[in-house]
């Protein structure tokens, strides 16, 4: 079974935790990708979707399903999001596809957050991937500094501009032995918009996908 099988497993198990008449919260990624192609077979039961990238929100649109502002709703049942990483405390490592800051923000508000990945991105312990950090312009290299002093290798993702005008740093070789004291301190740091730590919100569920079929971790 290749990576994009197992993907793709674990999302179409996704559907499992959508609910009739629900809005539903939506990730991006290539995992996403195919639950968003799930999703349409079951559009006409939904109120609509809320996106967390232009990217899905194309995609959505594309096969008919009702794009939603957050700033509209006053709940959201479940969100749906891949990860680059994820340890067995449901914490991840999320923004590889630069879109954290939205991801961030859509799975804050909602009630349940299921997680969809391949086995591939099951770790003991966050960092081998690249920690993604979406900064304000004008403020890259003073975080690049700061992130240096903490031990990181920052690299400025190069010919990125994220959905809201902004810039990424990769931060390389960081020891996350303590994700949600790191996603504070990070999110100290004058202008950071967001890091990809998902440890203060991490998932509910995980879907697995792997060569033995998809599992569910609670
Ligand atoms: C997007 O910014 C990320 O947080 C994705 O959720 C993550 O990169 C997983 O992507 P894939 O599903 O493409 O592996």
């Amino acid at each position: 079974m290749t990576q994009d099988e197992m993907k793709r497993d674990a999302a179409w198990a996704a559907l499992e935790f959508v609910s009739e008449d629900s809005i539903v919260g939506v990730g991006t990624g290539s995992t996403v990708n195919h639950f968003i192609d799930a999703l349409a077979t079951i559009k006409h039961t939904l109120r609509g979707a809320v996106s967390s990238s232009e990217q899905s929100t194309a995609k959505l649109k594309q096969l008919g399903i009702e794009v939603l502002d957050l700033n509209e709703i006053s709940e959201l049942s479940v969100y749906i999001d891949g990860a680059d990483e994820i340890n067995d405390q449901k914490q991840m490592i999320k923004g590889g596809g630069a879109a954290l800051t939205r991801e961030k923000i859509v799975a804050a508000v909602a009630k349940t957050f299921v997680c969809i990945v391949d086995s591939t991105k099951q770790v003991n312990v966050l960092g081998k991937f690249p920690l993604p950090i979406e900064v304000i312009p004008m403020a890259s290299s003073y975080v690049s500094r700061e992130l240096q002093k903490l031990g990181a290798t920052p690299v400025l993702r190069q010919g990125v501009v994220t959905d809201n005008g902004n810039l990424i740093i990769d931060a390389h070789d960081l020891q996350i032995a303590d994700a949600l004291a790191l996603e504070q301190q990070l999110n100290n740091i004058v202008g950071v918009v967001t890091n990809g730590l998902f440890a203060r919100r991490p998932a509910d569920i995980v879907l697995v996908g792997s060569s033995n079929g998809t599992s569910i971790l609670k």
